[in-house]
């Protein structure tokens, strides 16, 4: 009787889960090898660039011990409310909301420190429990690695295709090698590789330094025979609009190389 009851419960929410993401047209997560390269950055101005242009986004927030969204959309004093069935994201503009574990802690210092199984029923809870509504895109920013996150996100989601995020130096190219194989082994297509922090050109001097060299973003597409989708480079505006909570690619005016490079990435995004 028990078992029947539990079978029955898993189907039920193997049904709630299935019309909630049957709303969704695109679902991309965001991947990196590495720390710190810059897929919170892509994930977030991705996707309001994307609410920008019209389309209904949704950007999911997995990295569930350093989420970085609620900071990046200015957002952090946000709480997640709920409409007495779903939870309600937190809405960015009228085109874009967010869910992040950071809206669910009672000060931005606490830490959360959940095992596997655990991280794993709240990513199944984002997506069948939270109220997206219909999507054209849902963007997903996870942490670094091929760890229990994006696991979870391809096992439940099964989004659509991947971005894979890397900086052009060897350290970090011998870690995209290992993203792409983790998603050629979930089956998960791969949209392309973005080049982040390529090259910095100093706003005194206009003389351009490789600081974490280039080419290697590219290069590990040819070699790995995926789509290469371009490189950022590194913007001082790009880290302090990040820190003050209004992504740089928030009604932009368009003048700077990274704007460029960006939208020329999402234009190969969107096609
Ligand atoms: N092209 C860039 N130019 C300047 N600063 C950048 C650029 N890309 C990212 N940053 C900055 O670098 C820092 C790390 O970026 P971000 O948090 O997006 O990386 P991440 O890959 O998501 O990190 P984590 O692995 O911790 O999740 C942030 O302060 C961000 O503002
Ligand atoms: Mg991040």
């Amino acid at each position: 009787m028990v078992m029947q009851q539990d079978a029955l419960k898993a189907q039920q929410d193997e049904k709630k889960l299935q019309e909630n993401l049957s709303r969704i047209k695109n679902k991309l997560i965001v991947l990196s090898g590495k720390g710190g390269v810059g897929k919170s950055t892509v994930a977030v101005n991705l996707a309001v660039n994307l609410s920008l242009k019209g389309y209904k986004t949704g950007l999911l927030d997995v990295d569930i011990h350093g989420p970085s969204v609620p900071t990046m959309l200015g957002l952090e004093n946000h709480k997640l409310g709920n409409d007495g069935e779903k939870i309600m994201p937190v809405k960015f503009n009228e085109n874009m909301k967010a869910i992040s574990i950071g809206f669910m802690l009672e000060k931005p210092e606490d830490a959360v420190i959940w095992r596997g199984p655990l991280k794993y029923n709240a990513i199944k809870q984002f997506a069948s429990d939270v109220n997206w509504g219909e999507l054209d895109y849902l963007i997903v920013d996870s942490p670094p690695g091929t760890g229990d996150e994006p696991l979870s996100v391809c096992q439940i989601i099964k989004p659509d295709a991947a971005i894979v995020v890397t900086t052009p130096q060897d350290v970090a190219l011998t870690d995209v090698r290992k993203s792409i194989t983790f998603c050629n082994h979930v089956n998960i297509p791969i949209r392309g590789v973005i080049e982040n922090m390529s090259g910095f050109t100093c706003p005194h001097c206009g003389k351009t330094v490789d600081i974490f060299k280039k080419g290697g973003g590219e290069r590990i597409s040819r070699e790995m025979n995926v789509p290469f989708l371009g490189s950022i480079p590194i913007e001082i505006d790009i880290m302090e609009k990040g820190d003050s909570g209004n992504p740089f690619m928030n009604n932009h005016r368009g003048e700077s190389e990274s704007v460029k490079a960006f939208e020329k990435i999402i234009s190969k995004i969107t096609k």
